[in-house]
């Protein structure tokens, strides 16, 4: 598949991915009468073209209209293993013919617990959730009952999911305030603005972060923090060191998000990588091998306004109860114990995850460098994220560049034309299923795009 065009004047990107996705559009058309937003569950716009998936297995996926891409989306990251591992599929079939849901006690919530106790080095306790904006949302208010103070230190740019107190400054937020000491704002209307009030906005990688904290440490209850952060795929490890020094001086909760580097960077997550151990951490993603899942671990200190007495009257007058309909659920506790299981045992998944992603950064890194490209794969471990900047980004805000977001947009669609499904404005995840014959497809889609991308004024 090549984008033709040559010699006739620039490509037309957008009428050409149109043109091979006719029973895509005609659903897009159903979908607009019924749904939101423009890609129907995701939270971005896509350019032109929606393409609807109508299947996937391993690295790959196909739409509706017969396309085949290799998948570097991979759902944001919990595929770890790939679409359809046999491992998942095995768990979910063992499963779902004995119920999927109780809402009593069952061992299968034990087990899981169990494994996560093992592999987490902070992890003493663990409540379910299903969602990583469930875990997030649960662990701030451990934290305020913990401590009795109310307010929460995040980062400007740090997502930590959809729930108010998360949607202050993420990344969805324009940067607001010196870049040192940044204001807390709402990113969406909806956000009351007491609840924006409570939460304290950070810098990623400043000393005058740790000031702040330090000021503010007898209204703080916690401060959240992605250990390699969404917005900004650096590796801080000097500062989240001196980020937990603080926190414990202050007698501050410090909680590690590790709801995409859980069981991503290394098997025990960013804690484990960089032997750094946070009082609480959130997980999601990959923990439900597939399914919807979210998990806070702790430290019983940290996590004791859950711990129950036994007496039910007496703890629904005294306790914080972390409860949910689905929360814990047999099935997702199956499939997530079995993928976990999978990837302790088999530590050569990291290499080849990590392998692959190194190799297509340093490639297409050469080839942009050869070429005067400004591309640069930004990212740590198995993910990373294509931005067009001039030079390695000194903080987050030379990531939020808008000429850099819009040649993003149009990089996937090229990306697309060529096979590879690269996401909009997020991030790439390898995963075992990925092949170096992958890898080298998404290299050639990377050189073949970009090229194209300046024949036709977009670079
Ligand atoms: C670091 C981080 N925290 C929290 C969330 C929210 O998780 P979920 O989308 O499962 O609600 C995400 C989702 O991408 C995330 O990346």
């Amino acid at each position: 598949m090549t984008a033709s065009g040559s010699g006739t004047g620039p490509r037309d990107i957008e009428q050409l991915t149109v043109d091979r996705l006719p029973t895509s559009n005609a659903i897009l058309e159903r979908a607009k009468k019924v749904l939101l937003s423009s890609v129907v569950t995701g939270p971005f716009r896509a350019p032109k073209g929606v393409a609807f998936v109508k299947e996937a297995k391993g690295s790959k996926i196909w739409d509706v209209d017969g396309n085949e891409y290799v998948d570097i989306t991979m759902a944001y990251g919990p595929l770890i293993l790939g679409h359809s591992h046999p491992v998942a599929v095995e768990a979910i079939r063992s499963v779902c013919d004995k119920g999927t849901v109780y809402c009593i006690a069952h061992e299968a919530e034990v087990k899981m617990a169990e494994l996560m106790v093992e592999a987490i080095p902070c992890a003493e306790r663990i409540t379910f959730a299903n969602s990583g904006t469930e875990a997030t949302l649960h662990a701030m208010r451990i934290a305020r009952a913990c401590t009795g103070k109310d307010k929460i230190a995040k980062f400007e740019g740090g997502y930590h999911g959809v729930h108010d107190y998360a949607l202050v400054s993420s990344i969805l937020a324009d940067p607001t305030g010196p870049i040192e000491d940044p204001l807390s704002v709402p990113d969406n209307p909806g956000i009351p603005q007491g609840t924006v009030d409570q939460v304290l906005t950070l810098s990623y990688d400043t000393p005058e972060s740790l000031d702040k904290i330090r000021k503010h440490k007898d209204e703080l209850a916690a401060v959240i923090i992605e250990p390699v952060p969404s917005s900004y795929l650096v590796d801080m490890r000097e500062f989240l060191q001196g980020l937990r020094d603080v926190t414990r001086e202050c007698g501050v909760l410090l909680i590690f998000d590790e709801v995409i580097s859980g069981f991503r960077l290394t098997y025990g997550g960013a804690q484990k990588y960089f032997g750094i151990l946070p009082d609480m951490a959130t997980y999601g993603k990959i923990i439900g091998g597939g399914l919807p899942a979210g998990a806070v671990a702790g430290t019983v200190e940290a996590m004791k306004p859950l711990i129950t007495t036994g007496d039910a009257l007496q703890d629904f007058q005294e306790k914080l109860l972390t409860i949910g309909t689905f929360s814990g659920n047999p099935l997702t506790m199956t499939v997530g114990r079995a993928v976990l299981q999978y990837l302790r045992d088999n530590p050569r998944i990291y290499e080849h995850i990590n392998g692959l992603a190194a190799r297509i950064k340093s490639e297409v890194h050469n080839f942009a460098e050869a070429n005067g490209f400004d591309l640069r794969l930004i990212g740590l471990g198995s993910w990373f994220i294509p931005h067009f900047i001039p030079a390695d980004p000194k903080n987050p805000r030379d990531l939020r560049d808008l000429a850099d977001m819009i040649r993003q947009e149009i990089l996937c669609q090229y990306m697309r034309y060529h096979g590879v499904y690269l996401p909009d404005l997020h991030t790439v995840f390898m995963s075992e299923a990925h092949t170096e014959e992958d890898a080298d497809k998404v290299i050639e889609a990377f050189k073949a795009s970009l090229v194209e991308m300046r024949e036709d004024g977009h670079l």
